[in-house]
């Protein structure tokens, strides 16, 4: 529904709820738009949308014979992934928000933003989104209100979410949401036509969270995890700081459901910082005979504790916003598949014939085709036709090996959790924690090179614990704090049916610099690893650092590792753990009396058993 900006909102809105017409109201009367639409989420409101960006020049169709119902964009190139440095958790104090985030004072931050918001939106339409996290209506869910002025948001929070008419129906004329307020930082003049990809420049985007207000003001930046609030914004940095304030968890975690051939179904949540394989697990076509994966989530998990004193996780979200590059019909063909048709494409090459192509697609280049910025490109023009951080948006119901629970309001119960990063040297293929605490170690002392999915330096190794560096709403410490309580209370109620926790490395080297294990579906044969732990079968041998597969416990069959491989995937390398410790105590130093002595104590053990 259209209405005029911004005073005749309150009375052709679609909801009775005054408090949220009043924000709109207000945030109408600062931004200044044109035109107000409130989204009822219809297939014809996205076409409709898609139509405009496409007769404006802004999205490119593609072949729809091809790709039906799908649409690429090309985005500015200085906006092409999250950006850290601007992001901000504006707690009331720089304490509360930790040593791993980055503080500013609220109130100041608010004046400088209220500057910037200050008819940010002229000439454009300010699209109120209604969201929900979760199935619509699950205990487990949560609401959220977008307000943004970036039709391709829309789009993208479509697919990625459950928006529209459904979702103020349940919000009622009293229920509670999170405001997400997001402007890409491009007011127009009157008559000036809009560019292709209107964002602000670095200094001035911010990507600010206000933990105790349980709000989030978004500026200057349009894409993936900057603008769909609903994702990194919501569910996991404000939802972090509610998950500790009503003891669940809020985790940058995929959910895979693992069939055995007998026929056992396992539930795994698994944590790797971002561009390490969450999506590729997640949907993963399995190497090994007779074992089965299907796919919950991709990306976040929301767990709570339930009445059985299990962990049950849900996926809050409803579609994929995957990493393009590297997904190929080798890697990850149902991931290939989900994107088919309906999708959203950010950045990657336009064939000439109307197709989208990427780096490591497992098919040929095209001949002539157009690069993420939009030159003209071939397959020997000397630099890379697709962004690395390239993504697709996908519904997450396309995806062939989608879980039958994936809605299941009430979460599946989670057996293991894996922790993960890309880490060349020391860490083994598989490390099962010793205890549930020595799990929280474990996860705490996360460390990954960085990738192309954050604005910054590749490829350096820094701690990302709990692949949540970027993600913790809240003091990290109190975080570490908050899982060991967790575990406590599921100890109290049910201890035999505990996660177990691992911590896996597809990423270790050799000293050529090759991968030296394969990944992707062969990753299958760790999982069937840990489902066998998790049955408590003796396969696993104790080491000072953790459980390690005893020799001949991974299966090999059918695959042609180098000679030694194996041996050296699971090797112990004291040396490397020695230095492990004094980085992880390094990086322990930095929460004073925050971190929990339990940690410490872990630390102190592992130094003691290396000897
Ligand atoms: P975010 O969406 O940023 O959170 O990323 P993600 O964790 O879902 O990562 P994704 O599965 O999209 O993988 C990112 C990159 O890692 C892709 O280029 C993959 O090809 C590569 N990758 C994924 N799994 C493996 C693996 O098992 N081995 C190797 N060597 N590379 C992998
Ligand atoms: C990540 O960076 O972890 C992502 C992509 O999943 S974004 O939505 O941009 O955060
Ligand atoms: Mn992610």
């Amino acid at each position: 529904m259209d209405t005029a900006a911004p005073s005749s909102a309150p009375m052709s809105a679609p909801t009775k709820h005054a408090k949220l017409l009043a924000w709109v109201d207000e945030i109408a009367k600062l931004t200044k738009p044109a035109k107000i639409h409130w989204c009822d989420g219809s297939q014809a409101e996205y076409d409709l949308c898609q139509k405009q960006l496409i007769d404006a020049g802004i999205g490119i169709p593609l072949d729809q014979t091809k790709r039906p119902g799908c649409v690429l964009f090309r985005s500015d190139p200085s906006d092409v992934a999250r950006v850290e440095d601007r992001t901000y958790i504006a707690a009331r104090s720089k304490d509360e928000a930790g040593p791993t985030n980055n503080w500013i004072d609220p109130v100041a931050l608010k004046q400088t933003m209220l500057d910037l918001y200050d008819g940010c939106m002229a000439g454009r339409t300010l699209y109120v989104i209604p969201f929900s996290m979760g199935p619509i209506g699950s205990p487990i869910s949560k609401i959220g209100i977008e307000l943004s002025d970036s039709p391709y948001v829309v789009m993208n929070m479509r697919i990625m979410t459950r928006i529209g008419s459904a979702v103020l129906k349940q919000l009622g004329d009293t229920g509670e949401f999170v405001p997400c307020l997001h402007s890409v930082g491009a007011p127009l003049k009157p008559g000036e036509v809009d560019i292709k990809w209107p964002c602000a420049p670095i200094e001035k985007k911010y990507i600010a969270h206000f933990p105790e207000e349980r709000t989030i003001w978004s500026y200057g930046s349009g894409y993936g995890g900057n603008a769909l609030l609903g994702k990194k914004c919501f569910a996991l940095r404000i939802a972090s700081v509610q998950a500790r304030d009503e003891g669940w968890l809020a985790e940058h975690m995929l959910i895979l459901a693992l069939t055995s051939p007998e026929n056992k179904t396992y539930y795994v949540a698994a944590a790797f910082p971002s561009a390490c394989g969450k999506t590729n697990l997640a949907m993963m076509h399995p190497a090994i005979p007779g074992w089965k994966v299907r796919t919950v989530g991709d990306d976040i998990a929301w767990m709570r504790i339930g009445a059985d004193g299990r962990l049950y996780a849900v996926n809050p979200e409803a579609g994929f916003f995957g990493v393009a590059p590297g997904t190929s019909k080798k890697s990850n063909p149902n991931a290939l598949t989900t994107c088919e048709k309906n999708t959203i494409f950010t950045n990657t090459v336009l064939t000439s014939d109307g197709d989208v192509w990427w780096e490591d697609m497992g098919v040929p280049p095209p001949a002539h085709g157009t690069d993420w910025e939009g030159k003209p490109w071939t397959p020997d023009s000397g630099r890379k036709g697709a962004h690395a951080n390239a993504r697709f948006t996908a519904p997450a119901s396309q995806c062939p090996v989608i879980d039958p629970e994936w809605e299941n309001p009430a979460g599946v119960p989670i057996s293991a959790f894996l922790f993960g990063g890309r880490r060349p040297a020391t860490i083994p293929l598989v490390n099962e924690a010793l205890s549930w605490e020595h799990g929280v170690f474990l996860g705490s002392a996360t460390g990954s090179e960085t990738t192309a999915a954050n604005i910054g330096a590749v490829g350096v190794i820094r701690r990302d614990p709990f692949a949540m560096l970027p993600f913790c709403g809240y003091n990290m410490g109190d975080y570490f704090a908050h899982w060991l309580k967790i575990g406590a209370a599921l100890r109290a109620k049910a201890p035999a049916t505990m996660p177990k926790v691992f911590f896996v490395n597809w990423f270790r080297k050799s000293r050529d610099g090759k991968f030296l294990w394969p990944g992707y579906g062969d990753n299958a044969r760790v999982l069937k690893y840990v489902v066998e732990r998790v049955e408590g079968k003796d396969v696993g041998v104790k080491t000072p650092v953790g459980i390690i597969p005893k020799p001949g416990a991974i299966d090999v069959s059918g695959l042609n590792l180098p000679a030694g491989a194996i041996e050296e995937l699971t090797r112990v390398d004291t040396a490397g753990w020695k230095q492990e410790v004094d980085g992880v105590a390094e990086f322990y130093a930095k929460f004073g009396n925050r971190l929990p002595a339990a940690l410490k104590a872990e630390l102190d053990g592992l130094r003691q058993r290396l000897g």
